[in-house]
């Protein structure tokens, strides 16, 4: 039996992935989840998922070593999995320190305290047999691609990686280059600076005292239980409750999209199958234009309400104002990068992972998911979070 520790399991990904890993493998593992339950995360979101005998919780700070020690000594994990982290790229332009201290200083304590528990005694660099230490990266932290092309071409990719993909045929991009495991790390934002840190520091653990590590950098995930301060979710949020939307700059900014489940299988999969000490790629092949995602968003809900009125009741404005004029250009974000596109090939072709899920299908699960859970929303967006940062400084 497998035993997971999974920290920021009550965040967007990591509670996605405890759902993956549940859904997959039933009462064959166990999982600890260690969240601090910043405005990020939220119980309501795994509240299911802790009903049940093999799942346990902690609430606590991932740079507080006699918690995080306490688990490795009681729980003893075969794999941690470390989400936990400040991830919003505004607000670490506004409050660069705490995602230094949170992302870099946190995840060097989880490491300590694998390394501590998992060595062999009377060894320096000889751990246990089938630990694994994955950090959740980012294609951030290879800082931001040129967008070349107006309107996306088709992509092409290498006979290998087009086996594993087979039946995808909607494959395009804008731009030559995309970002692979050996493309320079050149973070250009607080939040991607100080995930950067955390990759180094995760390798310097791997090449110093030889701990069993992953990291995987995957592009921008969506799905349920996204927080509604980025994109997806802040767009399907406002436009139920009747606000304008705002797109940054001209809203020419591409992302690659990849669907929340999507990614949790590539995580199992470098547990259980990835080399040591690599770094994997996990992409969506999915390169959109913000504008292009709003107005999907605004066409998707449209479609949607004409066809169930039922959803109607939800809307907090008429329907036939949910158009493209709700979009407003708003003042850009400082040194904003333009382009991120992963190319995934390796994780591809080693472990046979591949994106399974089409935007086209994913965006619409995704809407209609936040359509049929507001008291969720209601409940992520109802909490004192204004005040976090500070009470966070305080405490610290
Ligand atoms: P999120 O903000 O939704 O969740 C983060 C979780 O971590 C929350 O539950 C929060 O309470 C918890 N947390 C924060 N600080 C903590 C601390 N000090 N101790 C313990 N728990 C703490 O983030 P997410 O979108 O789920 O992202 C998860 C991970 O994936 C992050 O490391 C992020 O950098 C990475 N990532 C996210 C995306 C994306 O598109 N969302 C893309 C690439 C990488
Ligand atoms: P976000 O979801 O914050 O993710 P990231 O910055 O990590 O990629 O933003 C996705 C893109 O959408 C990014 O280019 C910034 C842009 N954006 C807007 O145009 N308006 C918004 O209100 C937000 C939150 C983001």
């Amino acid at each position: 039996m497998k035993k997971y520790l999974v920290t920021g399991g009550a965040g967007f990904i990591g509670a996605n992935f405890v759902k993956y890993l549940l859904d997959t493998h039933g009462d064959e593992i166990s999982i600890h989840v260690l969240d601090a339950l910043t405005y990020a995360g939220n119980l309501m979101t795994i509240a299911d998922e802790l009903k049940r005998d093999n799942v346990e919780f902690t609430r606590g700070d991932i740079l507080d070593a006699e918690t995080v020690g306490r688990i490795f000594d009681e729980f003893d994990p075969d794999y941690v999995v470390n989400f936990a982290a400040e991830s919003h790229v505004d607000r670490s332009i506004e409050h660069p320190r705490l995602f230094l201290e949170t992302n870099i200083l946190g995840t060097q304590n989880m490491l300590d305290q694998a390394r501590r528990s998992w060595l062999m005694p009377g060894t320096k660099d000889t751990y246990r047999p089938g630990k694994r230490f994955l950090q959740i990266s980012t294609d951030e932290v290879y800082g931001s691609l040129p967008r070349e092309f107006d309107t996306p071409q088709p992509l092409a990719v290498s006979a290998e990686v087009a086996k594993v993909a087979s039946g995808r045929t909607d494959l395009h991009t804008f731009g030559k280059e995309m970002f692979t495991e050996d493309t320079p790390l050149a973070p250009r934002s607080p939040y991607s600076a100080a995930k950067t840190g955390a990759d180094l520091i995760t390798l310097a653990y791997h090449e110093t005292y030889g701990l069993p590590v992953n990291i995987t950098r995957c592009s921008n995930n969506y799905g349920p239980y996204h927080f509604p301060e980025k994109l997806i979710p802040l767009i399907i949020n406002n436009i139920l409750t009747g606000r304008r939307l705002p797109v940054y700059g001209r809203g020419e900014n591409v992302r690659d999209w990849l669907y929340v489940t999507d990614h949790a299988k590539a995580i199992d999969m470098v547990l259980r199958h990835g080399r040591v000490g690599e770094v994997y790629n996990v992409g969506g092949f999915n390169e959109a234009a913000n504008i292009d995602i709003v107005r999907t968003i605004i066409d998707t809900i449209s479609r949607l309400m004409h066809d169930n009125p039922g959803y109607m009741p939800l809307l907090k404005r008429p329907l036939d104002e949910v158009t493209y004029d709700l979009i407003d250009f708003v003042t850009d974000r400082p040194g904003h990068d333009m382009r991120y596109a992963i190319d995934p090939s390796k994780i591809a072709t080693e472990l046979g992972w591949y994106p399974e899920t089409p935007f086209k299908e994913g965006i619409e699960k995704t809407v209609r998911w936040y359509l049929d859970n507001q008291p969720w929303m209601e409940s992520v967006t109802s909490g004192e979070y204004q005040n976090y940062y500070r009470q966070m400084y305080s405490d610290r």
